[in-house]
């Protein structure tokens, strides 16, 4: 069970593992984060009663933040993460569990970052975890056991989905679910504008659009739920909904989508080139 986690890092990544966490029953007092600015420090702590450090006001911070925790997530961005572990090699507790859950960055850069024996496990989140609806998959490095795995499953327990994956499918997971989510706010404002091109004000049209993406989400989260047989339930044969679902096949819709995911995946693998320095 963990008894003490430390976010190094808790932006908009950070905080949507924070607050499911809490939601799901975590207690506050086994929480410090830290962030780069002392406002957002201030926010953190006054929203959720935990400890917040800013870096910018105490170059120890994460130093500190790692003392006594047994899972120190790391969340600040890809760039960031080998520096993050190179500060604090030196006071992480060896039994501490390092879950990183930056895209691209992979197990073996930060093992070579971390004390020899430091556990290490990736992770790729998505923001619903925020509204206890996230999925998250896990990768476990070498020198995790499955005690490490079993803690890193209890942070997102209560606020996801985790699956276990392969560590080379960790691109693809970021490139549907960690990215996932802007896809569906990205339709939902297609399907705004596309109101607003009938003359809907612009009010009208994003409430038609929101709540129509967000209740067919609730539908997708029933159990057993298929989204190809939902659509099919609500597409009568010669009617207007058939008629919109031809015209995007006809116009490349599904292509589009696979090839925007393809290029998600592309942009990990070069990231973590780039962070390899080839
Ligand atoms: N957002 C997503 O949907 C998503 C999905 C999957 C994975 N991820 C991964 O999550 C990670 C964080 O992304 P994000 O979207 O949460 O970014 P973000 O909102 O920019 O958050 C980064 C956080 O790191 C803090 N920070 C930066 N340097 C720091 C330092 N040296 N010490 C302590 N804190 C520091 C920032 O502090 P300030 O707030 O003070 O600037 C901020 O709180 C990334 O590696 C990303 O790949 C994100």
């Amino acid at each position: 069970m963990i008894k003490r986690i430390a976010f190094l890092g808790c932006g908009s990544m950070g905080e949507a593992i924070l607050s499911g966490m809490l939601a799901s029953g975590f207690k506050p007092s086994a929480v410090i984060a830290t962030v780069r600015r002392a406002e957002r420090a201030q926010e953190l702590a006054s929203r959720y009663g935990i400890v917040a450090i800013a870096s910018d006001e105490d170059a120890e911070a994460n130093q500190q933040a790692v003392k006594g925790a047994d899972v120190v997530i790391l969340a600040v961005k890809p760039l960031g993460i080998a520096d993050l572990c190179r500060e604090v090699h030196s006071v992480l507790p060896p039994r501490a569990v390092v879950l990183s859950v930056a895209a691209a960055v992979s197990i073996e850069q930060m093992e070579a970052a971390l004390p020899a024996e430091q556990p290490v496990i990736r992770a790729m989140p998505n923001t619903p975890l925020k509204v206890r609806r996230g999925v998250v998959a896990l990768s476990a490095g070498s020198r995790a056991s499955d005690s490490h795995v079993a803690l890193a499953h209890e942070v997102f327990a209560g606020s996801g989905l985790v699956l276990d994956v392969p560590e080379d499918q960790q691109n693809a997971v970021s490139a549907i679910s960690g990215s996932g989510p802007a896809y569906a706010f990205y339709l939902a404002e297609a399907m705004a504008a596309a109101g607003r091109e009938f003359g809907l004000d612009d009010d009208t049209a994003i409430l038609l659009a929101r709540e129509t993406v967000a209740g067919a989400g609730l539908m997708l989260a029933q159990p057993g739920a298929d989204p190809a047989v939902l659509r099919r339930a609500v597409t009568s044969p010669n009617g207007t909904t058939e008629r919109a679902l031809a015209t995007f096949e006809e116009q490349g819709l599904p292509g589009i989508i696979t090839a925007g995911a393809q290029a998600a995946a592309a942009r990990a693998a070069a990231i973590t080139s780039e962070l390899s320095g080839s």
